[in-house]
């Protein structure tokens, strides 16, 4: 396995025209299944974990967990911090040696998201680390509003170029009427505004809430800049839904892993597949 420094993987897919899917992991087994599937497809993949992913394993766990699963792949992957909701946890990531740190102050004031931006950027430089940034603020799919609004406020390319050049970050989340989760109906991505931001910024563009996306919709948002997309939702369902499944009666457990991770591949297969990235690892 070789570990790549993110930008150097989001810049080739950049301007190829394809993107690179980025998955949620937690566990062993979930990092080892997307190095496998990685390696399967010739895909360049990253595996992202946030503070909700934080919770037994420490970011510098996981990332040696990665290093020792892939020890003998051929693959080339980059780990990042998704979601970082403190400086404190992206210093803490950026000296575990991920390849990239989000600090999403994006719910906060432009000047807290330009100040924290700017801090992550000024710890994460030196050891050539690169930063996600999010303007606009991309919140969850929730059945009660329409979808991309509700919680979330679309990114307006104004003052997403500015925030770019006053933080120096390497490529920036945004809101075009994506939001995380199960979408409880179709999403409408507004392409004229996605087109708009993929003029006015230089850097790669990234699509979070990837999870429930008609195909059709990445395709286009591909060709509109988006070089990340981020994926969670779907994954564990996957793996959640087969362990519903097989967690019956007096089941030994450790035997219930194979049919959650069969489930959980078959998700991590459809999105390498739509972002375009499969056989570019030559
Ligand atoms: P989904 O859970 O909707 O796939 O979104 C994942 C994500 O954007 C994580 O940052």
């Amino acid at each position: 396995m070789e570990l790549v420094p993110s930008i150097e993987l989001i810049r080739e897919a950049y301007e190829k025209s394809y993107a690179i899917p980025s998955f949620c992991v937690w566990t062993s087994e979930t990092i080892d299944l997307v190095l496998r599937t990685a390696e399967k497809l010739n895909a360049p993949v990253m595996l992202m974990a946030g503070p909700g992913e934080f919770l037994w394993h420490r970011p510098q766990q996981l990332l040696e967990m990665a290093k020792i699963l892939g020890r003998d792949r051929r693959c080339r992957v980059a780990f990042h911090l998704d979601h970082g909701d403190s400086l404190e946890l992206a210093e803490e990531c950026i000296q575990a040696g991920f390849t990239s740190v989000m600090l999403d102050y994006s719910a906060r004031s432009y000047e807290d998201n330009v100040a924290g931006m700017k801090k992550v950027a000024a710890m994460a430089r030196p050891d050539g680390i690169t930063v996600e940034g999010e303007i606009g603020h991309v919140g969850k799919a929730n059945k009660n509003a329409a979808e991309g609004k509700g919680d979330s406020s679309l990114t307006e390319p104004e003052t997403a170029e500015r925030f770019c050049r006053e933080t120096g970050i390497d490529m920036v989340a945004v809101s075009i009427g994506n939001a995380h989760g199960n979408y409880a109906k179709l999403p409408h991505f507004d392409f004229a505004l996605l087109e708009a931001l993929k003029k006015r910024l230089s850097i790669p563009l990234v699509l979070h809430g990837g999870s429930g996306t008609p195909p059709d919709d990445i395709h286009r948002a591909i060709s509109l800049g988006i070089a990340k997309i981020n994926v969670a939702t779907e994954f564990i369902t996957a793996i959640k839904n087969a362990y519903l499944v097989v967690w019956q009666g007096d089941v030994w457990v450790p035997s219930t892993l194979p049919a959650a991770m069969e489930a959980g591949e078959q998700v991590l297969e459809k999105w390498i597949r739509l972002a375009g990235c499969a056989g570019t690892v030559k």
